[in-house]
């Protein structure tokens, strides 16, 4: 008789974001009339850069002949991606990250849901609340948030909440913690730490050999000048932080997949008997056991985003955006909303009207506006009572969307 993993049976029977897919296709099967605009998941709406696409239907090509087909890649990535990474996102912009401490995948979400893999089940994991599912669901299947509560939250897991009170700045633990997350810009609530609050996380993590799991997946929309773009912007981080990085809201890589994962050569984990591990080495020996590489054509077209070309059309994107992301601000604040973030972030976190739990008003603006939206609670308790809207939509969809909104 084959057991399963009991942990599955204690999670969420749905993921967030395939719950709130299944209540919009009802409302769209009830009502086949309505012109719903999704501003739920933070999935993009513009095509992929003109240079990315040159990229991928060249490197297709190549398959085709003898002489230029790629068979297996290295599981690590392609050396021609990780130097244009090391390059352009780091030591352009004066921060030491070496080519082998680079490990391009299919994407953030799964890195940062795999990366449990090489940490113990003991861990003490700190995660900000609110914070994306993952972190939460993939700690859950591994058995290390211990057991749900009766208002969803894991008896293991330390919750540092992120609200109006601290300005979401999330407080240091008073528990002893071994991993936190961080996710930098902040996905959901849209809001960033700035230098010195994140010299207070990294200075933390190396008085008690903690290690970080930076997400930056944003960090592309960063508009202000003392918003960090990587943790290693700080003294030490490369001791204390793994960091995260996507392609896919950068450069509308959501379909077609990429990602990469900093592991520097500095960090160290702790073996039973305290000897120190380097993280780097086991991260690259989980890959190559569990994973066979990102596709050479997709590689190419991640590679094409740091071509002069790329980079004025990644621009681009990413202006337009930022431009949703002040429309939806503005437009939220015209209708009376408390609102935060979207300023460094392609999400804004909205105040639900007094009195209405998150999901009660995803379904008022699903039913009576047809706008989707993600209920703030499906993000954590401190996520109760807001939902965030996406920038991600066409221009059209964004000032209908405000339209709608309109007192
Ligand atoms: C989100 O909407 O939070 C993200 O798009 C989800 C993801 O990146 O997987």
């Amino acid at each position: 008789m084959a057991q399963i993993n009991e942990n599955f049976i204690k999670i969420p029977a749905t993921y967030l974001f395939s719950e709130i897919a299944k209540r919009v296709s009802q409302h769209k099967e009830q009502h086949p009339e309505a012109s719903i605009i999704r501003m739920g998941i933070g999935d993009v709406s513009l095509p992929l850069p003109d240079a990315s696409v040159d990229a991928l239907i060249k490197a297709a090509e190549e398959q085709r002949s003898e002489s230029t087909f790629r068979g297996y890649g290295p599981e690590q990535g392609y050396s021609f991606l990780r130097e244009a990474i090391v390059e352009n996102d780091f030591t352009s912009k004066g921060i030491h990250v070496e080519i082998d401490e680079v490990f391009v995948s299919d994407g953030a979400k799964s890195d940062t849901g795999n990366i449990g893999d090489i940490f113990d089940f003991n861990n003490r994991v700190a995660i900000t609340d609110p914070s994306y599912p993952v972190y939460v669901d993939t700690n859950a299947m591994a058995g290390r948030a211990g057991e749900p509560t009766k208002t969803g939250e894991w008896t293991n897991l330390i919750y540092l909440a992120c609200n109006e009170a601290n300005g979401f700045v999330p407080e240091l633990p008073i528990e002893v913690v071994d991993l936190v997350y961080l996710c930098y810009p902040n996905n959901p609530t849209g809001t960033t730490l700035t230098k010195e609050q994140l010299t207070v996380w990294v200075d933390y993590a190396r008085e008690n050999q903690v290690i970080i799991l930076f997400d930056a997946a944003y960090e592309a929309f960063i508009t202000e000048d003392n918003v960090p773009h990587s943790i290693y912007e700080i003294e030490g981080a490369r001791e204390v932080a793994i960091e995260f990085r996507s392609f896919s809201k950068t450069a509308g890589f959501t379909g077609t997949r990429c990602g990469y994962t900093v592991v520097p050569k500095e960090l160290m984990g702790y073996s039973e008997n305290g000897d120190p591990v380097s993280i780097n080495k086991l991260w690259n020996r989980r890959q190559c056991t569990k994973f066979n590489g990102t596709s050479y054509v997709v590689q190419r077209a991640a590679e094409a985003t740091y071509s002069q070309e790329g980079k004025k059309q990644v621009k681009a994107l990413i202006d337009f955006y930022t431009e949703n992301a002040r429309i939806i601000r503005e437009g939220l604040i015209k209708a009376g909303y408390t609102i935060y973030g979207g300023v460094n972030a392609p999400y804004v976190w909205a105040k639900a009207p007094k009195g209405m739990t998150s999901w009660g008003y995803f379904d008022y603006l699903l039913n009576e506006k047809n706008i989707v939206t993600t209920p703030g609670a499906g993000f954590g308790a401190s996520g109760e009572g807001y939902v965030r809207f996406s920038a991600f939509g066409s221009r059209e969809n964004t000032i209908e969307a405000m339209k709608r909104l309109e007192i």
